[in-house]
């Protein structure tokens, strides 16, 4: 599989697609899951703190043959770790579970407005990239009004936002602001999550039929030509490999007209304006571990 990059605002490449790993539990399953994602091609490996996970997925990028710098490794900072200080040990932390020298992608999970704490933690986000630990910062979640005050009262323009996006949820004011800010839009739930019903919606279905090909990868193709990064997860081989075969066909502006017609402005996940969870990265690594949370 060929992967076709994006330039971020600094200039550090990254793949367009990528391996969600919200809920791949840590030990063999994720390790399993990210080793046959690496061998059918995939170099963007997205975790975070929260999801418990980051032993595992070191351990099959350090087993890996392929070079460390072909591959690009996003994680994030947890809630509880929000604060100026408390981000940089959590960095630590997070480049130790992985067993790396350096994070490609270091991102702010949540905004949690009520702790009003992001604006210090992103400072220690620029602190952490200015000393090359990181190749790149960003956010997840942020609203408008958000990546503003960031604007307003820190010096690094983010380089992405990761934020819920899917045909039944697509954010038009969100992902215009972000374009026209130079903010790289990454979609985190780009399938719709786990419900199932945007892969089964008749005019996704009908798509596929038209091309031979899965409703997923009708869907990921329509992320990639939106220009967003995509990171459909999946613990399924067949599943990882044919949701990245999606880069030798192409959707006719009919299809992308009536994928954008499916817009019901429908969240699926957590609304980030009011989520304030605040376990500490113990409990909430446990939580994500017996599947009984869905940030
Ligand atoms: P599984 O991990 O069992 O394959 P999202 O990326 O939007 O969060 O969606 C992920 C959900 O979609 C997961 O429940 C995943 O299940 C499922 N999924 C991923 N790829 C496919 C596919 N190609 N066909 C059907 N379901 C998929």
């Amino acid at each position: 599989m060929t992967q076709p990059a994006l330039l971020l605002n600094n200039g550090v490449s990254i793949p367009r697609l990528g391996l969600g790993t919200w809920q791949a539990k840590d030990g063999s399953e994720v390790e399993q899951t990210v080793t046959a994602a690496l061998s059918v091609g995939y170099r963007l490996i997205d975790t975070a703190a929260a999801y418990g996970n980051e032993p595992g997925i070191g351990k099959a990028i350090n087993k890996s043959p392929i070079p460390r710098n072909e591959l690009f490794i996003t994680t994030k900072v947890w809630n509880a770790d929000q604060g100026y200080d408390q981000t940089i040990k959590a960095f630590d932390k997070s480049l130790k579970r992985l067993g790396l020298h350096y994070i490609d992608l270091y991102l702010i999970h949540w905004p949690m407005p009520a702790a009003d704490k992001y604006i210090n933690t992103w400072r220690a986000m620029e602190e952490l990239y200015k000393t090359g630990k990181v190749r790149a910062i960003g956010v997840c979640n942020f609203s408008i009004e958000q990546l503003e005050r960031l604007a307003a009262e820190t010096s690094i323009v983010p380089m992405v936002n990761q934020i819920e996006l899917h045909p039944y949820f697509v954010q038009t004011d969100l992902r215009n602001y972000c374009t026209q800010n130079n903010i790289a839009i990454e979609a985190y739930s780009p399938l719709g999550g786990s419900t199932g019903k945007l892969l089964e919606d008749p005019v996704i279905v009908n798509i596929a039929d038209a091309h031979s090909i899965t409703p997923a990868q009708v869907v990921i193709r329509w992320h990639i030509q939106q220009g967003h990064i995509v990171i459909p997860k999946s613990t399924h081989t067949e599943r990882i490999t044919s949701n990245a075969q999606v880069f030798d066909f192409e959707l006719n502006p009919d299809e992308m007209t009536r994928i954008d017609a499916l817009d019901k402005n429908e969240r699926i996940g957590t609304d980030p304006n009011t989520a304030n969870f605040n376990w500490n990265t113990n409990l909430v690594q446990i939580a994500h571990y017996l599947g009984l949370v869905h940030w």
